[in-house]
């Protein structure tokens, strides 16, 4: 991704990646704010429908702070999870978050280029990430989310999107005209992961008062 892409032309920063709060000057407010519209609420959910056995290897694809990553270790001690993101800034306070623990590390990467080997994980998370790729990039983060899990293993995706519609709330007739989320909207999300290679199936959906509706799917790669 280039200096060019739509997500850095669009808000005027300078990075060739959107940041987790739109803009850097955000970023200290970043856990707080989502605290404040559910993220905790998705995260627990995500954790929840992975079921994260022990010995299992997690890797979170733009984790931002490392909230989810550091939440996926603690509800499964015994695995071995690393969280990326392109954002130096993020993964610098991620890191504060893991001090002296072992079986968890946050490594800088970005969705379209994981510098991992093909079937490296048993689960894969990506939590509100999607909407943050441009378009041209998200086919390249789902066939490389696929070819780091092991056949059989799970992306568990939860992002703005789905069946969201104008009777969702003030927040989701705002996301419908949003186009960082047009792509989410409807079937877009599972026919992205379809298209390589996964089987996806929607597993919830709700309405988030501040954010719309946000909905989760799991996309198994083929055994
Ligand atoms: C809204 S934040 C979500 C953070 C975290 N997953 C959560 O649930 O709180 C979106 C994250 O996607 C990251 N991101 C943006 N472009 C990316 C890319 N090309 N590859 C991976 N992550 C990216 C941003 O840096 C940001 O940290």
């Amino acid at each position: 991704m280039t200096k060019n892409t739509p997500a850095a032309q669009d808000t005027g920063h300078s990075h060739d990646y959107l940041p987790a709060a739109g803009r850097d000057s955000m970023l200290p407010f970043y856990d707080i704010l989502t605290r404040l519209l559910g993220a905790g609420k998705v995260h627990r959910s995500l954790i929840q429908q992975a079921a994260l056995a022990p010995d299992t290897r997690v890797l979170e694809i733009g984790c931002g702070t490392g909230t989810l990553t550091v939440a996926a270790k603690d509800a499964q001690p015994r695995a071995d999870v690393v969280g990326t993101d392109p954002d130096p800034l993020a993964l610098a306070r991620a890191e504060r978050k893991i001090r002296g623990r072992s079986g968890i590390r946050f490594e800088r990467a970005y969705a379209q280029d994981l510098p991992f080997p093909d079937a490296a994980f048993d689960h894969v998370f990506s939590s509100f990430m999607l909407h943050h790729l441009p378009a041209e990039v998200q086919p390249v983060f789902a066939s490389e989310a696929l070819r780091v899990l092991r056949p059989g293993g799970r992306l568990h995706l939860a992002d703005i999107g789905g069946n969201i519609t104008a009777a969702d709330g003030y927040a989701a007739r705002r996301m419908l005209r949003n186009q960082h989320v047009s792509g989410n909207l409807r079937d877009g999300i599972p026919r992205l992961l379809r298209a390589a290679g996964f089987d996806c199936e929607e597993v919830d959906s709700g309405v988030y008062r501040h954010v719309g509706r946000v909905t989760f799917y799991r996309a198994t790669r083929p055994a």
